[in-house]
This record gives C-alpha cells, sequence and structure tokens, in this order.
C-alpha cells in the first residue's frame, strides 16, 4: 500500500476547511481545490481565523500554525490533485455533481491515489461506481465543527479492500481523531438515528407539543446534548438536513424520514440557520439568538 504523505480536499467550505486544517496540522501536504477564487480565500480565510483561535486557546504554537498554513496550497484546479495520494470530497450534496468531480479525478490521479467522500446521507457505492477504482473507494465521513468533535465514521462499501479499509482507519487516527466503522448504507450511524430526532422535533413544534426554546431547553438540561434540535439544526444547516432527510428518505422510504413541511418552508425562504443570520433562530446578535416567529397558530 502506498503510504499517504499528500493529501488533497475537494471543497473548502464548512466540512472541507476543517478537513483541510486537521490535514495541514498533522503533517501533511494538502492541496484544496474550490470552484474559483472567491471560493478560494474565503475557505484559506476559514482555515486561518481556526488556527488563530487555537493559538489564542493556547491549544497550538504559533509556530506550529504558520507551519500547517504553509502547508496549505489552494487552487481552482482539479488538475493540482492528481498527486495526491488520497483525495477527500467534501462538496454539496449532490451525487451527479460529486460524480462528475470523481470520474475526472479517476482519470488525472495514479491508481494508487484513495478516494474517500465526507457525504452524510449517500452511499459510497453511488459514487464508486463512477471510478475504475471502487476498491479503492471509502467514506470518510466527519463532524461539525470538524477541529473538535472526535469522531469519524469510516465507511465501506461492499467493494472496498479490505486493506485500503484499514489503511483510511490509520489514516483518520493520524488526524487525531477517534473511527468507527459503518456499512455503506445512507446516514451510518450517527445520521440514521439524529436525522429522525431532529425531525421529529419539528413534527412536534408544527403540533404546538411545546415552544421552540422550551423543546430546546428540555433537551439540553434533560438528556445533556450540548444543543437542543432546532439550535442544532440552525447550526447543521436547515438546508443541509433538508437535502440529508430527502436522501434518507429516497433510501428507506419510511415517513420518520421525510423532511416535515415547516423544514421546507425555512429552505425555501433561505433560513439555512447560523450561516445565512436567520433559521429557528435570528442570529442578528450572534451571542443572543431570539427564535423566529412561525405563524404555526
Ligand atoms: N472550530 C474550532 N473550535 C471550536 C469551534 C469551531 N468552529 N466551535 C467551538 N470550538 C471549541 C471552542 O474553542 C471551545 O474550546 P475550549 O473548550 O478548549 O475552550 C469548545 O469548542 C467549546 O466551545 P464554546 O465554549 O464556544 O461553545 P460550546 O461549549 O457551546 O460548544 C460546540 C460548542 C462544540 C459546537 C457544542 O455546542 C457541541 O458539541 N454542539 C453539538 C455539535 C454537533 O452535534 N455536531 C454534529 C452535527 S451533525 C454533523 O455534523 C453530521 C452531519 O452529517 C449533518
Amino acid at each position: 500500500m502506498p503510504e499517504i504523505r499528500r493529501v488533497a480536499v475537494l471543497g473548502c467550505g464548512l466540512m472541507g476547511s476543517g478537513i483541510a486544517e486537521l490535514a495541514a496540522r498533522a503533517g501533511f501536504d494538502t492541496h484544496v481545490r474550490e470552484i474559483d477564487d472567491e471560493f478560494a480565500n474565503k475557505g484559506r480565510t476559514a482555515i486561518e481565523k481556526s488556527l488563530n483561535r487555537a493559538v489564542e486557546k493556547g491549544k497550538l504554537e504559533a509556530g506550529a500554525r504558520d507551519a500547517a498554513l504553509g502547508r496549505i496550497h489552494m487552487t481552482t484546479r482539479l488538475e493540482d490533485l492528481a498527486e495526491a495520494d488520497i483525495v477527500i470530497e467534501a462538496v454539496t450534496e449532490d451525487l451527479a455533481l460529486k460524480n462528475r468531480m470523481f470520474a475526472t479525478l479517476d482519470k488525472l490521479c495514479g491508481p494508487g491515489t484513495i478516494f474517500a467522500s465526507n457525504t452524510s446521507s449517500l452511499t459510497i457505492a453511488a459514487m464508486a461506481a463512477a471510478t475504475s477504482r471502487p476498491d479503492r473507494f471509502v467514506g470518510l465521513h466527519f463532524f461539525n465543527p470538524v477541529p473538535v468533535m472526535k469522531l469519524v465514521e469510516v465507511v465501506r462499501s461492499i467493494a472496498t479492500d479490505g486493506g485500503v479499509f484499514q489503511q483510511a482507519l490509520a489514516f483518520t487516527r493520524t488526524l487525531g481523531k477517534e473511527p468507527v466503522e459503518a456499512k455503506d448504507t445512507s446516514g451510518f450511524i450517527v445520521n440514521r438515528l439524529l436525522v429522525p430526532y431532529m425531525l421529529d422535533a419539528i413534527r412536534c413544534l408544527e403540533q404546538g407539543l411545546a415552544s421552540m426554546e422550551d423543546i430546546d431547553k428540555a433537551m439540553t438540561l434533560g438528556t445533556g446534548y450540548p444543543m437542543g434540535p432546532f439550535t442544532l439544526s440552525d447550526f447543521v444547516g436547515n438546508d443541509t438536513l433538508h437535502a440529508i432527510a430527502g436522501i434518507m428518505f429516497d433510501e428507506f422510504r419510511e415517513p420518520r424520514f421525510a423532511p416535515p413541511p415547516l423544514l421546507k418552508r425555512l429552505v425555501t425562504a433561505g433560513w439555512h440557520g447560523r450561516k445565512t443570520g436567520r433559521g429557528f433562530y435570528d442570529y442578528s446578535d450572534p451571542k443572543n439568538p431570539k427564535p423566529m416567529s412561525l405563524q404555526l397558530t
């Protein structure tokens, strides 16, 4: 098995920037591809901000931050990822888009390159099929915020080679994460359980069980969750939750995965959560979010 030295990350949004930061901090030469210069600059700024935060908190030396930043190479060209030993894809949850990128990279990269997807709901088999290397294709599902959450779900499809899977598990440990093994089923472990819970909370709100703040309060103070379901949905992105739920509903055809109408309305209105300033809560004052008036009665 070729050793992993050079890491490529496709997409430098919320998840991609976190994954690139981890790889660079762990000492890997890290090449990150975004669609244009504006997104590439935004992505690099996000990584810098996160590294600075680690320095301010005393978790990282200023020298180590500078070294990590020096290992990050932003690009807009897929060709610049050709020498990577592992490519980790973290673009929008759109199978056609992912498959176009993987099919192109399949031709550019050498036969030893491992392909990995950070998908949260699509199956690995559906992406591996777009390439000539289904045996070298795994899922590496990270959690938001990537620098903080310890878990990575490492997913093998029916075609993944056993040695490649072991290498992927070892790679997540070199990034300082704790892996769990999961089979290639939509949502893997965490979203299989978390998504129906969040959707149920929205249905409870639609049915008038309690107010949004009280449901959030109940789940934080009553069960020790760090965020209640509405705060978490705004944090993950209501558009992301909606997309994941749609994919999981298509896979399982069970009502518990069906996106509730209220979630759909929020997405249509552009209330995607924290990142757009509005969701279930209004983040005009980010330190003091106010519940939105959703006119449910
Ligand atoms: N980047 C780096 N560090 C961050 C961070 C970020 N974006 N956000 C918070 N932190 C760090 C802080 O620096 C702080 O570190 P110290 O303890 O060393 O000071 C620590 O995390 C706690 O942060 P705060 O004190 O600011 O705030 P908090 O105590 O409210 O914690 C949180 C914030 C870690 C996000 C916590 O609320 C939490 O764990 N929330 C749940 C997150 C969750 O469930 N994530 C999974 C979502 S599902 C998913 O990602 C998968 C999917 O497919 C949809």
